[in-house]
């Protein structure tokens, strides 16, 4: 018990900073290199502008109401554009988008909107970036933001989902990208 929300099953402060004992970074970082994961494109637009990230860092929450996190590194350019707009859509990448993830990671020295020359893109309710060539996209609005460490952790309630290509999966493990 947290000893400020009286429900039993609210832990909110529970785990609160204190002097833990941790593994080592690089450890913990291979650990997570052999966690497959899905490669999404994180994108957004509005007042505060248009850009997006690659990310493997999605997870659901809950489905009452439908909400979803993508952990974003507050180092990034994209995190004052996102936050600004309120709003981003989650494209999940068909295996044969591995050279938009290399875009959207930055690793092709495209900036910002620039990043959006590749790929075709719509938009479904908030304004954000759906691709078309996405195995589904999950459009969101913002409903609340946390920091943890270096990264922000974004949470979404899903506004509109578009389901698009059955083709197989892009993942990304063991630092490299495989179907699924
Ligand atoms: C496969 C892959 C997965 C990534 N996953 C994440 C992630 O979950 N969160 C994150 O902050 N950055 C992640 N990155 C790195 C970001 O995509 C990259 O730092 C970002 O595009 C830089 O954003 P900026 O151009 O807005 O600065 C990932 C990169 C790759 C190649």
């Amino acid at each position: 018990m947290n000893g400020r929300d009286p429900r039993p099953d609210v832990f909110d402060d529970a785990f609160a900073p204190a002097p833990l004992e941790v593994v080592d970074q690089l450890l913990f970082r291979e650990a997570m290199s052999r966690q497959g994961a899905a490669v999404h494109v994180i994108t957004t637009n509005g007042p505060g502008g248009k850009t997006g990230f690659t990310a493997t860092a999605v997870c659901s929450v809950t489905d009452d109401p439908p909400t979803l996190l993508v952990c974003l590194n507050r180092k990034g350019q994209g995190v004052p554009v996102l936050v600004a707009n309120g709003v981003f859509c989650v494209n999940t990448l068909a295996y044969n988008d591995e050279n938009l993830s290399n875009v959207f990671a930055g690793r092709t020295g495209a900036r910002l909107a620039e990043k959006f020359d590749v790929g075709t893109w719509e938009s479904l309710k908030t304004g954000a970036p759906v691709l078309s060539s996405a195995i589904v996209a999950c459009d969101c609005r913002v409903t609340e933001v946390k920091v943890v460490g270096t990264h922000n952790v974004i949470f979404g309630v899903v506004q509109a989902v578009a389901l698009k290509t059955t083709e197989p999966a892009l993942v990304y493990q063991g630092r490299s990208y495989k179907s699924l």
